[in-house]
């Protein structure tokens, strides 16, 4: 919410189950057919060039801010405004995502019928995370995720489990162990969350942010103590464990050109060479809206797509806060770089998915992260924003 800037900005599946839009064994050496949103692939993401770190605030609460205080207060009507998105997604075979957070769905109407209504695609927004799953040694705990789980059967949408292996939101239990016991947690832990959730997902996002804004190894605790090798353990246990999941590769500053990106290239192309099962790779993009080119995720893209892996922007959000002009200025210059880049992924056979990292400007991880901001579709109060209408020309290829 960038309340001062924007003020209220804003104009006027497939399936029965979250379960999977392919059924068949996932193995790196079958590649299975990706039959609803997809070619065929081997089963198995500019904050503005810069980004302190992905340290981040505790996860919030999502106190309801301007819309409806009242858990009961339907969206607002805002009489024909097109096609939902996940109408206009499925006619073009792909999913359209947004992150939920698990604290606002029980609590707001508004929220969940635009969720519902919008996307057909879910990924918890902090509820699959290690922090949350085992805060203890031993002590799992599911109840935040499988509500988002049966909120997405209930609506036809699919759901990616986000994120087995990151260093963030890592309890502090699991940084003190030494190389022994610290693998085997590992391990343990993929196979009891992939395992609870087994059939139910079409995703994970197995390995998040392993490497540096330079290209390097990114220096966790996971690294300095099993050596590089932790990552393709880490696809390879997910696999064994649901092997009818899509495995994934999900960073941040890899969208488009430069040194992080290629590293990430380089990696999954190894990973790939080795056999380790991966079936492609997530483009965060956590962007500010001048920041990046169209072209450059295409041309990204099209490389991995080139390794026979999926793509799919995995975190959307595009921040205006420090684009000059007026509101207006803004909001249409972030309708068009979300455009663009959604029309990317349409035009890309191998990118599946667009997935934004919420909905509403009332809910944004950004506010906390990088400063009072609109990034997403729909405003504060729950109106659909010119960004929402760009989505919705890209999907209809106009
Ligand atoms: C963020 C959540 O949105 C916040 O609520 C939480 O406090 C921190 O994590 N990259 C990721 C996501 O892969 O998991 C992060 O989500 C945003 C950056």
């Amino acid at each position: 919410m960038l309340a001062s800037v924007l003020l209220s900005a804003c104009l006027p599946r497939p399936d029965s189950a979250p379960g999977r839009l392919v059924s068949a064994s996932n193995s790196a050496a079958n590649p299975r057919p990706f039959a609803s949103v997809g070619p065929t692939v081997a089963p198995a993401d500019n904050p503005g060039a810069t980004r302190p770190s992905t340290a981040a605030p505790a996860p919030s609460p999502g106190i309801p801010r301007a819309y409806g205080e009242g858990a009961n207060t339907p969206p607002p009507d805002e009489g024909d405004t097109g096609p939902a998105l996940r109408e206009l997604a499925t006619r073009t075979g792909k999913l359209i995502g947004a992150a939920v957070n698990h604290a606002v769905l029980p609590h707001k109407r508004a929220y969940r019928e635009i969720l519902a209504r919008e996307f057909n695609y879910v990924t918890p927004e902090n509820a699959m995370k290690w922090g949350p799953t085992q805060p203890r040694r031993d002590q799992f705990t599911f109840a935040d995720g499988d509500a988002i789980v049966a909120f997405a059967r209930a609506h036809d949408m699919k759901v990616k489990g986000h994120a087995l292996v990151w260093h963030e939101q890592l309890p502090t239990w699991v940084k003190t162990l030494d190389a022994g016991a610290l693998r085997a947690e590992m391990e343990r832990h993929i196979r009891t969350v992939v395992g609870h959730y087994k059939g139910q997902l079409l995703a994970w996002d197995v390995v998040n942010e392993a490497l540096t804004d330079s290209g390097g190894m990114r220096p966790t605790v996971f690294l300095e103590k099993l050596g590089p090798g932790y990552i393709a353990d880490a696809f390879r246990w997910a696999h064994d464990t649901d092997p009818g999941a899509l495995l994934f590769y999900n960073d941040y500053n890899t969208e488009g050109r430069g040194p992080k990106s290629d590293a990430v290239f380089a990696l999954v192309e190894r990973l790939k060479k080795e056999g380790v099962p991966i079936s492609g790779v997530g483009l965060q993009m956590h962007i500010t809206a001048q920041g990046t080119a169209a072209s450059d995720v295409a041309w990204n893209m099209s490389r991995l797509a080139e390794l026979n892996l999926l793509v799919n922007i995995s975190e959307m959000d595009v921040r205006v806060r420090d684009v000059p002009g007026t509101r207006d200025d803004k909001l249409a210059i972030q309708r068009r770089t979300t455009h663009d880049i959604v029309a990317a992924c349409v035009a890309q056979s191998h990118c599946h998915a667009v997935t934004f990292w919420g909905f509403s400007d009332a809910y944004t991880w950004v506010d906390g992260f990088f400063g009072a901001d609109d990034p997403l579709l729909f405003s504060d109060d729950m109106h659909r924003k010119p960004m929402y209408f760009g989505v919705q020309a890209a999907l209809t290829g106009r």
